[in-house]
């Protein structure tokens, strides 16, 4: 990452290189803080944050499930997310708005402590998301099960939840893969580290409905809201690791790896080890709509 540009810290836009927070600030031990990941595209009528609205309410949802005060309204954090943009310069980006208790009282109890809220944004380098963006990515079946909404509430897109997520990812990654697909507590699939999943058998698209375990991810919603305006339907039901193996196709979805082709799910091959014909369709269909060439779907962008 460059160490270069502002980053706004409640309220001011600091310096990178001043945006610090003190060695005892709550979340840095208790994992008490919630975060969004955001994307603004390059279209050819100007920057635009995709479905802006939808990140800052799940950011707020994600706030009140950790009995989160916030100091600002949702306004205030729209604005501030399209004036750190602004500030950085950048055409494109990847924006993190972050809330996390802070420094006050050192103990458990994280309510007494003030929420403070920041928001970086960076150049988007496609990285992590690579895999599977032209190619396929090859995914392993986590040995490390999905926490579970009787532990946690998972609609909260909680950094709590995301330690879970790093140990499936590492074990993928060390194990030779690019990904890991977690199993919830009853065995069904749930979703991908960081994406939500889709499975398409027979020409039918199936995804694992939310009560599985995975987030409410807003391109998960993005695309099943375009499959469905172009006439198509997606069925939700729980999924089983054979229903992954038999896969015609699967791709997942999220805001940095947007709409991603799988093409191996521990030793066996998924289709005939290339990206399906509908997987390739929703790529093509989502850049459209993130480009702006969807006119049906300009809503879904706020030119900055
Ligand atoms: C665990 C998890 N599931 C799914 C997603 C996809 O969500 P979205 O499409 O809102 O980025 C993400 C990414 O934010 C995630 O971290």
């Amino acid at each position: 990452m460059k160490e270069i540009g502002k980053i706004w810290m409640n309220r001011k836009l600091v310096p990178f290189k001043d945006a610090k927070v003190h060695v005892l600030t709550h979340a840095l031990h208790y994992s008490t803080s919630i975060f969004e990941g955001i994307r603004c595209y390059n279209t050819p009528n100007g920057s635009a944050i995709f479905r802006l609205p939808e990140h800052v309410d799940r950011f707020f949802n994600s706030a009140k499930l950790y009995s989160m005060k916030m100091q600002f309204s949702k306004k205030e954090i729209s604005d501030a997310i399209i004036k750190t943009v602004k500030a950085n310069g950048l055409k494109e980006c990847y924006i993190r708005p972050l809330a996390y208790y802070g420094f006050g009282t050192m103990g458990l109890t994280p309510t007494p402590n003030k929420v403070d809220v920041s928001i970086a944004c960076w150049e988007w380098a496609m990285g992590e998301g690579k895999a599977g963006k032209f190619s396929g990515a090859r995914c392993k079946v986590s040995s490390w099960i999905k926490i579970d909404s009787r532990s946690q509430p998972m609609q909260a897109k909680a950094a709590s939840n995301y330690a879970n997520a790093a140990l499936a990812r590492v074990e993928a990654l060390e194990n030779g893969y690019d990904e890991a697909i977690m199993l919830n507590i009853h065995g069904k699939v749930a979703e991908g580290s960081a994406e939500n999943i889709f499975v398409v058998k027979d020409g039918i698209i199936q995804t694992p409905p939310l009560s599985a375990g995975g987030l409410e991810g807003i391109t998960r919603d993005s695309i099943i809201q375009i499959i469905e305006e172009n006439g198509g339907f997606v069925i939700e039901r729980d999924l089983e690791r054979g229903d992954l193996y038999s896969a015609d196709e699967i791709f997942m979805t999220g805001t940095a790896a947007e709409v991603k082709s799988v093409t191996q799910i521990d030793k066996v091959i998924i289709g005939n080890a290339k990206m399906g014909k509908i997987t390739k369709e929703l790529q093509k269909s989502f850049s459209d709509v993130t480009m702006g060439k969807d006119e049906r779907f300009l809503p879904w962008l706020t030119f900055i």
